[in-house]
């Protein structure tokens, strides 16, 4: 081999690991991708495990918007306070839903959403809530 050879040899080599590199990045990502699901959580007011995708916590995030902050939203001090997701804990988030105990759960503030609509509210609210975020953050539980 001449000196050309070989660095034509080196250059291909290069080549063939930024390729392959690049494909296995590509690939895991996709993996992801296809997936969609962040984390799974046990739903206690209908019995399943629930397993959250991106989708539920972009509805879900909606749902509370413009269903739950349409009274919680910041200044309603007359009627009820304002909450946002860091508000609660998770396991304090998954027992508003699972004993509603809340005042306008109680007096029928809820019965415009379905039981579907409210696990994907509690899902949002399970991804986002205050200790998911910061130095004490409770892991997200990748799925595999
Ligand atoms: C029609 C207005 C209204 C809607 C809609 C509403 N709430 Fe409430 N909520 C209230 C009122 C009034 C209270 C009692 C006063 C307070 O604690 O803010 C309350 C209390 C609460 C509490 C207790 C406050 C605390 O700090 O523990 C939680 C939690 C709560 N609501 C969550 C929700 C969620 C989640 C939704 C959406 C699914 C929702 N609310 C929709 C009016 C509403």
């Amino acid at each position: 081999m001449n000196v050309t050879e070989k660095q034509e040899a080196v250059r291909m080599k290069r080549a063939a690991v930024i390729l392959i590199s690049g494909f296995l990045l590509f690939s895991g990502l996709s993996h992801a991708e296809a997936a969609g699901t962040t984390a799974k959580r046990f739903d206690k007011a209908t019995k399943t495990c629930r397993i959250i995708t991106y989708q539920d916590i972009r509805d879900g995030y909606k749902l509370f918007e413009n269903s739950c902050k349409s009274c919680h939203y910041r200044g309603n001090k007359k009627h009820a306070r304002f909450l946002y997701s860091e508000s609660k804990v998770r396991k304090g988030w998954d027992r508003v839903f699972s004993s509603r105990y809340t005042r306008c759960a109680k007096n029928g503030s809820w019965n415009k959403l379905t039981t579907e609509q409210l696990a994907v509210i509690n899902d949002y609210l399970f991804e986002s809530a205050a200790d998911t975020v910061g130095p004490y953050a409770k892991p997200v539980g990748k799925l595999g």
